[in-house]
């Protein structure tokens, strides 16, 4: 059967600017924001209320929120990683949230301070609020794949906690390939173990380390997803997994669904000259594929 549309969710100017050690000046992260949004993107995640201190880079997020909000047609989600983060956001007028948790040990240590058990708790918290603020709250699971501390990790482990995300109150679950490491095989093995209803609520989210992200949404898509995360011109990683490259490229992704005749509402030039001027901002070039073509 044909598919005629799949839903992007553009998280550069989060999970891509997170890991840049340059700061972004707010103005820049909000024509950022803007230029996606103007490219034909209708969700584009803007940025995380998470702690400063682990994440400089975010530390302008009501700024940046406030700079964008005014913006129609396009949903902007957060990322929160706790009841302080939540505060935050609805005192910044955010109705879209994200959790994200851990499937490992290791990274839940990493990347909240905190064992998986205690975070998962914390998220399925914040959830609770945050719906009974009238917010829509996806979750992420990340080290879905493959954890560098713990290499392969159990599918049943992966299963657990996106459906405990999704019995508190999630309305879209995330799976993350956070470092990169998944290979089409694995992809089809994990959401082959996911009920034809969750598929239709869980997105993919690729990083482009292993340069199997397309061959991975390739399965998805055979699999039944219809929801994937990219970022524009493939920026991103995470910067408490130091294996972590870049997010699959959006304009990667678009070339791919759009060849196969599947909608994403994404006009290329324009995001192509939106992920050229950051990558000029960043003073280095996008190691997307396809922006590279099409600005040659
Ligand atoms: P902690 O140090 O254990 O907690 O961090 P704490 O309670 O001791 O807080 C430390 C300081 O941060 C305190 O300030 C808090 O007040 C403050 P101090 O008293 O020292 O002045 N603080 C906050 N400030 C602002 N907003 C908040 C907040 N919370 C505490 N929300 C904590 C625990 C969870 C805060 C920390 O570990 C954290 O912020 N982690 C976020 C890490 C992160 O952003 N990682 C990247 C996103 S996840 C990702 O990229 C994966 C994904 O893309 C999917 C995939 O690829 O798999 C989603
Ligand atoms: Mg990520």
């Amino acid at each position: 059967s044909t598919i005629a549309e799949v839903a992007i969710c553009e998280v550069g100017p989060r999970d891509g600017l997170q890991v840049e050690d340059q700061i972004i000046a707010t103005e820049d992260k909000i024509t950022f924001i803007e230029r996606l949004a103007n490219a034909g993107l209708d969700t584009v995640e803007a940025t995380s209320f998470v702690s400063p201190k682990w994440v400089p880079q975010l530390a302008d997020s009501a700024e940046v929120f406030a700079g964008v909000r005014h913006l129609k047609r396009v949903h902007l989600p957060v990322l929160v990683p706790n009841e302080r983060g939540l505060d935050r956001a609805l005192a910044a007028g955010v109705e879209s949230i994200a959790v994200f948790v851990s499937a490992t040990e290791s990274f839940a240590r990493n990347n909240l301070n905190t064992g998986w058990q205690e975070a998962l708790a914390a998220a399925e918290r914040v959830t609770s609020v945050a719906q009974t603020s009238g917010l829509h709250v996806r979750g992420y699971v990340s080290m879905c794949f493959g954890d560098p501390w713990e290499g392969r990790v159990p599918i049943d482990d992966v299963l657990s906690v996106a459906r405990r995300l999704f019995a508190a109150g999630c309305s879209e679950v995330s799976l993350g390939d956070t470092i990169g490491v998944a290979s089409a095989g694995h992809v089809r093995e994990l959401l082959g173990r996911f009920t034809a209803e969750e598929r239709t609520r869980l997105a993919l989210h690729a990083h482009d380390t292993y340069g199997q992200a397309l061959a991975n949404v390739l399965a998805g898509l055979d699999s039944g997803i219809r929801i994937f995360d990219s970022a524009a011109g493939g920026l991103g990683g995470c910067p408490f997994a130091g294996s972590a490259t870049g997010n699959l490229a959006t304009e990667d992704l678009v070339w791919m669904l759009e060849g196969m005749g599947i909608r994403t509402g994404v006009e290329l030039p324009s995001l192509v000259e939106a992920s050229s001027w950051m990558a000029d901002l960043l003073g280095r070039a996008s190691p997307s594929s396809v922006v590279r073509a099409l600005s040659a």
